[in-house]
């Protein structure tokens, strides 16, 4: 290992939808070593910290070097088991650098692909996590039509009015209304399901209903129930039924270790179940894509085939798989990467929004205030009186709800992961004083290791839900800007669901609420739970059992 300046020369890999690669690599030397005393004055996060990517720890850059140097001499080892390619990419001991200073990133993430590419880095993710076939032609005609699939998420995704639309379509309000069965005679939907429900008072006109589930697997798996569709329509999840599970099993147990190399006949047990997951959830989008293409040429004749409601971005790529002669297999492989992309941020991220609203003392009261200007309630025409969402107006909940985006970037802050991974095409340098970096490298800037800088974000192991507000001294209007912060990575590659993902976000969690109680199950104090490495977003380290009721609005 040298380092140089601001960068830390050393080996490994990484990106795609990115926060990914390293965490990965790190999290499975975390996981092999943990017990065996590599970590015994550092934990497993400050391994990760010390990688690049941890939020948790207060990484000053002498104990973050320290770490490294302290791990170097296990790297070797490792890369033998974790190199797979052959190419530098994940090879433990080939070069990749962590970049992780501040100054000069911009302008340096900024630079043409030509210069700083992610194409190799984005095929090999293809091929390891997505299950790609490693196809020499398949490579070139994916890299030619990369630009032109990526533009037809663009389009609706990171434009205001297209993305606002895809959000009023989806209904989220009505969704949200069901979001808890507190009926025992009513199956349970795919979100509870996924949620170990357990109805403990059965809803009935005149008694309220109380249901016992894990919050955090509740509003992410609500919250892909809602997105996926968003692209797939509605007959896709119906042929599906099973996909929310499959994405989180591929996305918990099999995405950290495929990125890390992990060979794919290795006797684990959730890794393999997390393979057969990936096999079915890309089989299903391949058999969607046949189905689709059938249909348009008038060939399929199927009555019970609905696709109206298939979105304009799926349309827009099956006509550029059709343009460049995908077979349907491969289309199912490249919209598995869409469809982690869509889901595999945005969902958990919701989840933890929402723990950390409801835990937060005095937050969720805040909020509802602040957010009551901007969510019609209703409760006419209800049998049973509850209170329902008439009218939520996206523009005011994004431009006049400081508190909400502030708790929102906070939230980001503290269980986000995102890093930027690129390709070194043209020798390139940081700022004019550092190191060279040389063509046919790769380098990480984990953006999540400035989010625990006391410098940026003081007392930064506290959550502090109005940390990004602020006061404009002209006019008084608060204003909750990133500042610092990066969720979406930057440069050419940066988040390109980004506008969609915040509306998404807000409109989820706005209704839920609104119209949502929760409080521990085990009748105490909220606790949050703790948090370990994920693919980009963090997980818990236990269960968020709670009691969730109808809110009961005081006429
Ligand atoms: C909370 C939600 C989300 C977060 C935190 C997030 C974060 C990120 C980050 C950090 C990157 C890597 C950026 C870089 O390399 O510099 C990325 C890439 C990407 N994201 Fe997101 N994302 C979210 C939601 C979404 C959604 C809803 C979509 C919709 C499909 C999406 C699509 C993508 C795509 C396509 C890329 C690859 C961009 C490229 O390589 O050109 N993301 N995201």
């Amino acid at each position: 290992m040298d380092v140089q300046g601001h960068v830390v020369v050393l080996s490994s890999p990484n990106h795609l939808v990115s926060t990914l690669a390293l965490i990965a690599v790190a999290g499975l030397i975390w996981a092999v070593f943990r017990d065996r005393g590599i970590t015994t004055n550092i934990s497993g996060q400050q391994l990760l910290g010390g990688w690049g990517y941890s939020t948790q720890i207060d990484v000053s850059r002498r104990t973050f070097l320290a770490s490294l140097e302290a791990k170097s001499h296990h790297l070797s080892a490792v890369s033998s088991f974790i190199r797979r390619y052959g190419g530098p990419l994940f090879g433990v001991t080939s070069t990749h650098q962590v970049i992780y200073q501040k100054e000069g990133i911009e302008r340096f993430l900024s630079q043409p692909l030509h210069t700083l590419g992610n194409e190799p880095v984005a095929w090999t993710i293809h091929v390891r996590v997505f299950g790609s076939e490693d196809d020499p032609a398949l490579r070139q005609k994916t890299s030619v039509a990369r630009k032109e699939l990526s533009a037809a998420v663009e389009k609706v995704y990171m434009s205001d009015r297209p993305a606002s639309e895809c959000i009023e379509e989806a209904n989220i309000p009505r969704h949200a209304y069901s979001l808890v069965t507190l009926s025992a005679s009513d199956s349970l939907t795919a979100w509870e399901s996924l949620a170990q429900y357990r109805l403990l008072v059965s809803e009935t006109k005149d008694q309220p209903g109380a249901a016992e589930l894990n919050l955090f697997n509740l509003i992410r798996s609500f919250g892909a129930a809602i997105s996926i569709p968003m692209l797939y329509g509605s007959d896709y999840m119906k042929r599906n039924p099973n996909v929310l599970r499959d994405f989180w099993a591929f996305d918990n147990d099999c995405f950290p270790l495929v990125m890390a190399g992990v060979p794919l006949w290795a006797p684990l047990k959730h890794f393999q179940e997390g393979l057969a997951a990936r096999a079915r959830i890309n089989r299903g989008l391949a058999e969607f894509f046949e189905r689709l293409d059938k249909h348009l040429r008038g060939e399929d004749l199927d009555p019970t085939l609905d696709l109206t409601d298939v979105s304009q971005i799926v349309m827009e790529r099956n006509e550029i798989f059709n343009k460049y002669d995908f077979k349907y297999r491969d289309r199912g492989d490249h919209d598995a990467a869409l469809l982690w992309g869509q889901n595999g941020n945005m969902q958990p991220s919701t989840s933890w929004l929402i723990i950390y609203i409801y835990a937060t003392p005095g937050l969720l009261a805040s909020l509802r205030q602040e957010i009551a200007p901007h969510v019609s309630i209703s409760t006419a025409d209800n049998d049973y009186s509850h209170p329902y969402i008439t009218r939520l107006d996206m523009n005011g909940l994004q431009k006049h709800c400081p508190l909400l985006r502030s708790t929102w970037l906070e939230t980001f802050r503290v269980a986000n992961e995102p890093s930027s991974l690129r390709y070194i095409a043209k020798p390139l340098q940081v700022t004019p004083e550092s190191a060279t970096l040389q063509p046919g490298t790769f380098v990480t800037v984990p953006h999540a290791i400035h989010q625990h800088d006391p410098s940026l974000y003081p007392d930064p192991d506290r959550f502090i839900p109005d940390r990004f507000v602020r006061v404009d001294a002209a006019t008084g209007e608060r204003r909750a800007p990133y500042g610092p912060l990066k969720p979406w990575g930057g440069g050419h590659g940066i988040c390109k669901g980004r506008v969609f993902a915040e509306k998404h976000i807000f409109a989820v969690v706005a209704s839920i609420v609104s119209l949502w109680d929760f409080e521990p199950a085990s009748g105490g104090e909220w606790k949050v739970p703790g948090m370990r490495p994920g693919t980009g977003i963090m997980r818990p380290t236990e269960e968020v059992r709670v009691v969730a009721r109808r809110r009961r609005y005081v006429e």
